[in-house]
């Protein structure tokens, strides 16, 4: 394994997950204002050529599972002849290549992606009732999302091997009486359903008020289904798996604001303008498109990475007295455990 992917805390960051995108084709209330965010100039983003040099550099350093997310990806024009690309890096160590999606056209692409060796969908699905999907994501598209999952689902009948699994972002006035019935998807569908505590970002008009925690939201499925049992999580995993015994498909809790997981974080980040991130909630980044950029002087990227990572590992300490951490939360309280302040 590289040094460096192995941080100071001994946490070997062995999965990218690479934004392609600010844009958004929804406007989910709990993510962004109607009139959306604002958009970096085109020449500040990165090239598919440079997304994809940067995936081979990170693979060949011991990255075996990359995620694309956005903002929404599949909104970036490119994203198939990128993903056939990334999807090469399978002889080279990659594992896993996974999507985060809302699914409002994900199924036309589907198929290419799966034949570029798409192993893992994660779908943003907040509610089952077209109507109170227009309320939540501000955009009508119900039935389209319905189709991508459903057709997820029959590929994976015909021997493809998705891994599907539904993040649910549960708000207390908005959704929280569908908790039962996503529960229930998972009765005859092989799929995961997460639970996700709503996480205050810049502008959502986050309170505490609006969130369920995870007990909570344990609470009310236990006291329909009483036989709900802890299933063993993964390592690195974000969240807490449990299963109903006698159905097919699984349930997760991601616990952000009351219990945390940065000592097994394993997590590295690029956003759409090329800049790397250790935490998702931290202010420390470095531009990797301005070492990719300098670097046609022939020094080499990875060296370049090499210093990126030990200027994060400086700024993460920074980080703790200037960060966007929520105050309070689980994430704040660990990550003062992990570095020991
Ligand atoms: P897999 O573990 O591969 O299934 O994916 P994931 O859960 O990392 O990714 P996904 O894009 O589905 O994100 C699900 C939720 O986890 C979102 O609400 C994210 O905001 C949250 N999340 C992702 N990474 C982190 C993290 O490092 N810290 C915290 N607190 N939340 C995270
Ligand atoms: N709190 C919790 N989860 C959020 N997501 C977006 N905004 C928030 C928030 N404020 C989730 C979406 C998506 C995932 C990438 O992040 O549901 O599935
Ligand atoms: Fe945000 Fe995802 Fe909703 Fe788009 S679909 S607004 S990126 S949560």
């Amino acid at each position: 394994f590289s040094s460096f992917l192995t941080d100071t805390f001994q946490r070997q960051h062995d999965y990218l997950r690479i934004s392609l995108t600010e844009k958004c084709n929804l406007r989910c209330l709990y993510c962004m204002p109607e009139e959306g965010v604002p958009q970096s100039p085109p020449r500040e983003l990165l090239t598919t050529p440079e997304i994809y040099l940067l995936s081979s550099v990170f693979v060949s350093q011991g990255v075996s599972k990359i995620r694309l997310t956005g903002g929404e990806p599949t909104v970036r024009r490119d994203i198939l002849p990128l993903m056939h690309q990334i999807g090469s890096l399978r002889s080279q160590g990659l594992k896993e290549l996974c999507l985060t999606t809302n699914g409002i056209s994900l199924f036309r692409k589907l198929d290419s992606m799966v034949e570029a060796g798409l192993t893992g969908v994660n779908l943003s699905l907040d509610t089952l009732d077209p109507w109170q999907f227009q309320i939540m994501t501000r955009r009508k598209g119900f039935e389209a999302v319905m189709k991508s999952m459903e057709r997820i689902l029959e590929m994976n009948k015909l021997g493809a091997n998705i891994k599907l699994k539904i993040n649910c972002v549960v708000m207390r006035g908005m959704n929280e009486q569908e908790i039962l019935p996503f529960v229930e998807l998972g009765r005859e569908q092989d799929l995961e359903v997460r639970f996700i505590e709503y996480m205050p970002f810049d502008g959502n008009k986050w309170s505490q008020g609006k969130m369920l925690s995870y007990q909570e939201m344990l609470d009310i499925i236990r006291a329909k289904y009483p036989e709900l049992r802890k299933v063993q999580d993964h390592k690195n995993d974000t969240s807490k798996t449990y299963e109903v015994p006698g159905f097919v498909g699984r349930m997760g809790f991601i616990t952000s604001m009351t219990h945390n997981f940065c000592g097994t974080c394993n997590r590295l980040r690029i956003t759409s303008d090329g800049n790397l991130k250790v935490c998702l909630f931290g202010n420390a980044e470095v531009s990797l498109r301005d070492i990719l950029r300098k670097s046609n002087n022939g020094d080499p990227i990875d060296e370049g990475a090499l210093e990126a990572m030990k200027q994060i590992e400086m700024d993460r300490r920074q980080d703790l007295n200037s960060s966007k951490l929520p105050v309070g939360s689980a994430h704040e309280r660990e990550l003062l455990d992990v570095i020991g302040m």
